[in-house]
């Protein structure tokens, strides 16, 4: 039933909780595949762009690489094998097309990201998630 999962992080502490949840899910889950999507919602700056021969690509996978390398070391050191999905845009909306454009099974997401100062619950790109969705979503809380 749950083949196809996607791990959205920003690189965030929720994100991260979400990142161990995933794990321990495709431990459970033998032939998953999973894939984890972090999207850039600010511009490449000029001089990145240019010192990267103009691959905005190369640009958004260094970027990614460099905010969730703890992510990307977690689910090596558990052996979980992963694709790497970048993106520029619009966070919410990049996460549910893709999940709606690959057929994903289950989209696991913080409750929270990088900019948990409020009381609030849920931020706005996990209540986003989950209301445009059409899959399971996991909000990991704690
Ligand atoms: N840029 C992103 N790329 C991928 N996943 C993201 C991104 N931003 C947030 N997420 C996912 O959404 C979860 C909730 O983060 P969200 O941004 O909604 O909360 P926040 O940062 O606390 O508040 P807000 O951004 O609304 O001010 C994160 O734990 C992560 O799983
Ligand atoms: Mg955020």
């Amino acid at each position: 039933m749950y083949k196809r999962l996607l791990l959205a992080t920003d690189g965030s502490a929720h994100a991260a909780r979400a990142a161990e949840a995933a794990i321990g899910l495709m431990k459970e889950l033998p032939g998953a595949e999973m894939t984890i999507i972090h999207v850039s919602d600010e511009a490449p700056s000029r001089s990145e762009l240019m010192q990267a021969g103009l691959d905005m690509k190369a640009v958004l996978e260094a970027d990614a690489h460099k905010a969730i390398e703890e992510t990307e070391r977690r689910f090596q050191q558990a052996e979980v094998p992963f694709t790497l999905k970048v993106a520029f845009g619009n966070p919410a909306d990049v996460i549910v097309e893709w999940s709606q454009k690959e057929h994903a099974d289950m989209i696991i997401i913080g409750s929270r990201g990088l900019n948990a100062v409020s009381e609030v619950i849920m931020g706005s790109v996990s209540r986003k998630v989950l209301h445009h969705a059409n899959c399971p979503v996991l909000v990991v809380k704690r």
